[in-house]
């Protein structure tokens, strides 16, 4: 190994603050509608109950089912224009406007635990409607390129649902995730060995439903960058060997445990 030539080269990825949500309508027949939300944390969600005639409807409920969390109920009456908080207590789920006027609930801001299934119930004089919500929570990944001798790591950490990541040019690379239990967070790191190829640059695809991103590098040489959307944020760090042992004080613990899974 020649350590004198050795270049390290890191590239660290912030994605631009997005908050968003996306919905996904699935009608079915009779008084039923089943919708898909996806949301990416930090935004604000407005769940719409069934449109129907308000003079004859009854009592609005919604149900939240939360993962493993008890469900929890809210309701108003029309006739006596009463509105029950039921036993629902997280502050970030409320009435959207006035329940007399509009019944849709909102969450804002939407967290991680915010992920469950949430229902309009409208008791009318004329049957009853049904919108039920899957609310699925985005976290986007923090995502990292990091080289060294003919070694290239992608990273896509704390990520929601898991990203995936490719490589160009295409490779077998060795590839693991590793699940945060306690919050449904993924990180998925990918290692490559691309010593004794006659390749220049490598890139690596991270693909995740909260956008595509593609970094790039130079191995054993620097770091070039492309297919960034001009908003993010990208942090390039190259460093000579006489820097080595500073930075892998820094970074050593973060990036460079798995370089040796390299087959
Ligand atoms: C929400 O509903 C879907 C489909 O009915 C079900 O698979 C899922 O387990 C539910 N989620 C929760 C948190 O209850
Ligand atoms: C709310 O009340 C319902 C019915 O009364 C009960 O089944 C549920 O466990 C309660 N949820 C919470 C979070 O206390
Ligand atoms: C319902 O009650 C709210 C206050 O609790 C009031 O502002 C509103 O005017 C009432 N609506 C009707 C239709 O009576
Ligand atoms: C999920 O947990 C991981 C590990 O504890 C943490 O790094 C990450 O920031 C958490 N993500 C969210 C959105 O809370
Ligand atoms: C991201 O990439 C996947 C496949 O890698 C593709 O299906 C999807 O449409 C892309 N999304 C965006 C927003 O470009």
């Amino acid at each position: 190994m020649k350590f004198v030539n050795l270049w390290i080269s890191l590239i660290l990825y912030i994605f631009s603050r997005q908050e968003y949500c996306r919905e996904l309508q699935f009608p079915s027949p009779g008084f039923y509608t089943f919708n898909v939300i996806s949301c990416v944390m930090d935004a604000k969600a407005v769940l719409s109950c069934p449109p129907v005639l308000w003079p004859s409807v009854l009592v609005v409920t919604w149900e939240i089912v939360l993962r493993e969390k008890p469900p929890c109920f809210r309701a108003y009456r029309r006739d006596t224009n009463q509105t029950t908080r039921g036993n629902c207590t997280d502050k970030r789920i409320t009435w959207a406007s006035r329940p007399d006027e509009n019944p849709a609930l909102q969450v804002d801001p939407v967290a991680i635990t915010h992920d469950g299934n949430y229902t309009c119930q409208i008791i009318t004089s004329d049957g009853n409607f049904h919108y039920e919500y899957h609310l699925q929570v985005l976290v986007p990944p923090e995502v990292t390129l990091v080289q060294t001798e003919g070694t290239a790591v992608c990273k896509a950490a704390a990520g929601k649902p898991a990203a995936q990541i490719s490589w160009i040019p295409e490779r077998d690379c060795v590839s693991e995730q590793k699940p945060y239990w306690g919050n449904g967070t993924v990180t998925v790191q990918s290692t490559c060995c691309w010593g004794g190829r006659h390749v220049i640059a490598v890139s690596c695809s991270v693909s995740h439903l909260t956008g595509n991103k593609s970094l790039s590098i130079e191995l054993d040489k620097g770091v070039r960058t492309l297919g960034f959307p001009g908003s993010d944020f990208v942090i390039i760090l190259c460093v000579k060997f006489s820097l080595l042992l500073v930075i892998l004080v820094f970074v050593g613990f973060l990036y460079f445990q798995r370089t040796n899974d390299c087959r």
